[in-house]
């Protein structure tokens, strides 16, 4: 279809589509949402799963609370609205990798499932991959990695997920990882094994 003046919906009628995106990198696009609380391993298993991907040849990109939160939403905090700002926006993201043919792991707290289902509209269900990370808190609390839990305790840090802001575990994830008693590897291995047949071409 010709471009008519300044019609903006022509211009998205002339963008490439997914599907030769898809087709070029030859691998099918998903948005692998992993929630969980503040140090239960979501990056350090979304690190594996990318490095593996790439290994066999797919293109990934991980998104994860702690660099988008330093770059475009640094100006977002913990209150239950900006969360969901903070989702919306990534969501938002996600999608832009989505159509591009990337594959996008996501690693965000996301503790709700009012923010989860918000991710999941805004990306779309059928690419909506949730992965939920089930590490329990006393496990989170006990590896403390960057020292945030024991600075919550002591009331230094408000709405703090799992201390003092809720965490709602998901009700029917793509898959649920319990990390106890296994490595990150073993972690990564379980989701690369759902998640393979579904990204292949
Ligand atoms: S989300 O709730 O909006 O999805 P997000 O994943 O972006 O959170 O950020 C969570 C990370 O921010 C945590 O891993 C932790 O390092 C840091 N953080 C700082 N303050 C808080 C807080 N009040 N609650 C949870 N995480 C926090």
């Amino acid at each position: 279809m010709k471009n008519e003046g300044n019609n903006i919906f022509s211009v998205f009628d002339e963008i490439i589509p997914r599907k030769e995106k898809e087709e070029k990198l030859n691998q099918r696009s998903k948005v692998v949402w992993m929630t969980g609380l503040s140090g239960s391993g979501k990056t350090t298993i979304a690190k594996i799963i990318e490095r593996k991907l790439q290994e066999k040849g797919f293109l990934s990109q991980i998104l994860d609370g702690d660099n988008i939160r330093a770059g475009i939403n640094s100006n977002l905090g913990f209150s239950e609205e900006d969360r969901k700002e903070n989702i919306r926006r990534i969501a938002e993201v996600s999608k832009l990798f989505l159509n591009c043919g990337i594959i996008t792991i996501n690693c965000f707290v996301s503790p709700t499932i009012e923010i989860r289902e918000l991710a999941k509209v805004i990306v779309g269900e059928e690419d909506f991959l949730e992965v939920f990370i089930d590490t329990p808190l006393e496990e989170c609390e006990k590896r403390d990695t960057k020292g945030l839990y024991k600075k919550a305790r002591k009331g230094l840090i408000s709405d703090f997920t799992g201390i003092s802001s809720p965490f709602e575990n998901p009700v029917n994830p793509f898959i649920k990882i319990n990390t106890i008693g296994i490595t990150a590897e073993e972690s990564a291995e379980q989701v690369l094994k759902r998640l393979l047949p579904i990204i292949q071409y």
